[in-house]
């Protein structure tokens, strides 16, 4: 049998789901009955139920027609069955109760806490457990959810837009455009894939940003983080609107960062101006790093991102990938 080819069926599945299921990880699973698939079900929309319990709803409705019993299946599922009660109960319970005596893992849960006591609880109760298929790609479809589990903080993502000169925004403080409407969309989709953004007090006053994820698609909107000790903002400004928003008066980085330990937050974008970005960098406290720079000049009127070149290599990243979008290059910079 072609587990990993299943797998990546399994994986693909998860998928569709990444903006709906988070902060939880996407899982996807299938159901067999030897080569042919019975069921497939995936964990569609955050608090709703896990992608094995639908694939068993799906399964059950079958019986006698595509199979006679459950013992005759085998489960694939890209990520370890919970074994506690959630939002939804054990997963690991589910799937014994079921009588399916054979489940395919992708990767294990990354959580210390609850890492092989799902897969524990299925061998003891006689199921056949295998495990590690392709969990390479398991562990980056759920990249932040592994990192903030095995880190015990938020992935974090600083993007930038910057002009061919380096600069961030005009020195008189009026909101300027530096990319393409087309580099802007496609910050939307980031900003769709995180948790929460976070920005600093200047910026919020000077271009006064949604900071929502504007996308035509379902999205669990990211959670907005001011950081400020201001107390005099006009809360009829965009950020206020849209989505949840909560004001950081704390201006250490790492104590911040350190608070988001023990939330469901598991990828942080930040969009902010040189300060906070140059205070994030040097707190050493950035995962990856997204320019979109533009082929056009802000000249002397405009603030530097960086005091020096190439800083962001001197912070200790190195260029992933580059593309064009339009006129503008994205460059993707990470430390792994
Ligand atoms: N090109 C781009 O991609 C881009 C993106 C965002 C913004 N911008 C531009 O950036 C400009 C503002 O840049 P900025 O860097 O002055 O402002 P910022 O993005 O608002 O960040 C600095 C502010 O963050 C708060 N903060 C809290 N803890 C901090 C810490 N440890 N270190 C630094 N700041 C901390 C402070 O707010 P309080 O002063 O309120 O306490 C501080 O003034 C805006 O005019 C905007 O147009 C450009």
């Amino acid at each position: 049998m072609n587990y990993e080819k299943l797998m990546k069926r399994a994986i693909a599945l998860a998928d569709q789901y990444k903006y709906t299921a988070k902060p939880n990880p996407v899982v996807g699973c299938i159901i067999l009955k030897d080569e042919k698939i019975v069921s497939e079900g995936a964990h569609e929309e955050y608090g709703s139920n896990h992608a094995e319990i639908n694939a068993i709803e799906k399964a059950k409705k079958l019986q006698g027609k595509l199979f006679q019993s459950f013992q005759e299946l085998t489960m694939v599922c890209t990520l370890e069955p919970c074994n506690h009660f959630g939002k939804t109960g054990p997963c690991s319970e589910a799937i014994i109760s079921s009588g399916i005596k054979k489940i395919i893992i992708g990767a294990k849960d990354p959580n210390p806490m609850v890492s092989g006591k799902g897969i524990d609880n299925l061998i003891k109760n006689g199921v056949n457990v295998r495990y590690g298929i392709c969990q390479e790609l398991v562990k980056k479809q759920n990249r932040t959810f592994f990192f903030k589990n095995i880190n015990k903080r938020p992935f974090i993502t600083v993007k930038i837009a910057s002009s061919i000169d380096g600069k961030s925004h005009l020195l008189d403080g009026l909101r300027t455009y530096i990319t393409c409407e087309e580099s802007r969309a496609d910050v939307q989709n980031i900003r769709a894939l995180n948790d929460a953004i976070l920005t600093g007090g200047n910026t919020l006053i000077n271009d006064n940003p949604k900071m929502n994820a504007r996308v035509s698609f379902p999205v669990n909107q990211p959670k907005k983080y001011l950081l400020s000790s201001k107390t005099n903002f006009d809360f009829t400004s965009e950020f206020f609107k849209n989505s949840d928003y909560e004001i950081i008066t704390e201006t250490n980085i790492k104590k911040i960062i350190d608070s988001f330990k023990n939330t469901e937050i598991n990828g942080i974008l930040v969009e902010a101006g040189p300060k906070l970005v140059n205070a994030f960098l040097l707190a050493n406290l950035v995962d990856e790093v997204i320019i979109y720079q533009s082929p056009n000049t802000l000249g002397k009127n405009g603030v530097d991102w960086f005091k020096e070149d190439n800083a962001i290599e001197k912070f200790g990243f190195k260029l992933e990938s580059s593309y064009k979008i339009k006129s503008d290059t994205k460059n993707i910079y990470s430390k792994c």
